[in-house]
């Protein structure tokens, strides 16, 4: 029988640092008001000069390792859209840094999607034999890349990573990923951009690079694109995984905006109770979304061993996905 990937241990990894809403008042023309009925978050955690990606990649990978139980896995897999250089990938680095050296180690880019493309790669080598142990982590440190000036997208996301154990066992045990959907649209490359620093406009040798180093957001496309996209790949996921919608015990979205988040409940016909959401204290970690709502929903109790669980994400590229699991006997680690 082919193999199933089955989650066995989970990790996170936040910065110390937290930025309220009034810290961002403080400096940026808005408020507290505007931010929490906008988007439902109240603070970020914000990585301090000096901390890389990198580093909170590692962190959760530790946790997640200890999670499982077992330090030992056969391809490191890290889903990022702020890696520490734009060559090499970070992955190897962070393998290497958790006593991890010869084991295939990459880094996969598709924005706050990435997780989600991680868990299909990850999923795709374990039932095909090539891998019998993954660390899949999803880490970015969006502070980087933001315009200091721009209060859209300075409200919305904050730092973080989290990680997961995936190894091959069989589809009847609970930590069963049964499916997982991805699509993607280019039309749509520019609603989420870092336009300067790639092949397409490299900075210019010894200037210092302009505006387009920062990332930009055409907010309601994206926002409107995201309820659509989201709400029919967990549609497509459930289908796959035999559930109806209304079967889904916890829906666990990227976490983009509450917004966005009560949008696809509703399409999808669930009481928003369902829904994991930890927005308010995180706000959008981009690819570390998923794992660290995953690791704060089994933390609090929300996640019970042998829940239906749904994930679904959207980002950049445009990209976006669905998966279906039942949710493991896992106890989430700090890195
Ligand atoms: O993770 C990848 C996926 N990302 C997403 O899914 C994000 C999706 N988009 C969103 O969540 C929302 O579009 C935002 C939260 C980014 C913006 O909310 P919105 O309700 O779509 O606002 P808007 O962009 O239409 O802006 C409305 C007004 C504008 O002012 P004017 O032009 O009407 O005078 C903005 O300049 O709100 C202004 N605004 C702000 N005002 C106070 C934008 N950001 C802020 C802010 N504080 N932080």
């Amino acid at each position: 029988m082919q193999p199933a990937p089955v989650i066995c241990g989970i990790g996170t990894s936040l910065p110390s640092r937290v930025v309220t809403n009034d810290d961002l008042a403080a400096e940026l023309d808005t408020s507290d008001e505007w931010i929490s009925t906008r988007t439902g978050i109240r603070e970020r955690r914000i990585a301090d000069p000096g901390t890389a990606t990198g580093d909170l990649a590692r962190a959760a990978g530790e946790g997640a390792l200890k999670s499982a139980g077992d330090a030992s896995v056969d391809m490191v897999v890290l889903a990022t859209t702020t890696p520490d250089h734009r060559c090499p990938a970070t992955a190897p680095d962070v393998a290497q840094r958790l006593g991890l050296t010869g084991v295939p180690a990459w880094d996969l880019s598709a924005v706050c999607s990435g997780f989600l493309y991680g868990l299909a790669c990850a999923s795709s080598f374990i039932r095909a034999g090539t891998a019998e142990r993954v660390l899949l982590i999803g880490a970015d440190t969006y502070s980087t890349i933001l315009d200091p000036n721009d209060r859209a997208t300075r409200a919305i996301f904050g730092d973080g990573a989290g990680a997961v154990v995936l190894r091959a066992g069989s589809p009847a045990e609970d930590g069963a990923v049964s499916s997982v959907n991805l699509g993607s649209d280019g039309t749509l490359r520019d609603a989420i951009l870092v336009e300067g620093g790639g092949s397409r406009s490299p900075f210019p040798p010894g200037e210092v690079p302009g505006e387009g180093r920062y990332f930009t957001m055409r907010g309601k496309t994206v926002f409107r694109h995201a309820v659509d996209r989201m709400s029919e790949a967990s549609r497509t996921a459930a289908e796959s995984a035999g559930w109806d919608p209304s079967d889904i015990d916890c829906l666990v979205p990227h976490q983009a905006n509450a917004r966005i988040i009560q949008a696809v409940a509703d399409r999808l016909g669930l009481p928003v109770e369902r829904c994991a959401s930890n927005i308010e204290r995180l706000g959008n970690t981009a690819a570390a979304s998923i794992p660290l709502a995953l690791a704060d929903a089994a933390g609090s109790g929300r996640l019970r061993t042998g829940d239906r669980v749904l994930l679904t994400a959207f980002g950049g590229g445009a990209t976006w996905g669905a998966a279906a699991l039942t949710w493991p006997d896992v106890a989430p680690m700090a890195g």
